[in-house]
């Protein structure tokens, strides 16, 4: 944990990095944990989501799972945001960067 060092693609198109990684660790991770190992909701690591596609998580940010604690994003969130997170999800980036903020 920890050692891989994940460097962020910084592009004009790409949603602010920074921004977004603190939303998931503090919004997401209030019931996700704070590592994304689990809480009042399900861990979010890549191997807790291997059955998932990007596209599939996609659409659970956006609308949320009816009748659980998951909310929807779609209005906080822009598509290019949600696509980004779900990404960032599936491929563990956002846990290998050990810089808390
Ligand atoms: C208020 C608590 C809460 C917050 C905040 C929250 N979630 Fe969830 N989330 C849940 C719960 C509970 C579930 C499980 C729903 C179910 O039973 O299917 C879930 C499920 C999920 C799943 C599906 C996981 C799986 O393995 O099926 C994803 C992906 C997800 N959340 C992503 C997010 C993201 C990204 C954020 C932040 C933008 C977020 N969640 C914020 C409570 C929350």
């Amino acid at each position: 944990m920890g050692s891989v060092v994940t460097v962020l693609p910084v592009q004009a198109s790409e949603p602010d990095a920074s921004e977004l990684r603190n939303l998931v660790v503090q919004d997401c991770g209030s019931c996700h944990g704070l590592r994304l190992g689990g809480g009042l909701g399900p861990a979010l690591r890549p191997e807790e989501l291997e059955r998932l596609s990007v596209e599939a998580i996609a659409t659970i940010i956006r609308h949320g799972t009816p009748d659980t604690a998951m909310p929807p994003w779609k209005d906080l969130l822009s598509e290019h945001e949600i696509r980004w997170i779900s990404e960032k999800l599936k491929s563990g980036a956002l846990l290998n960067n050990d810089d808390p903020r």
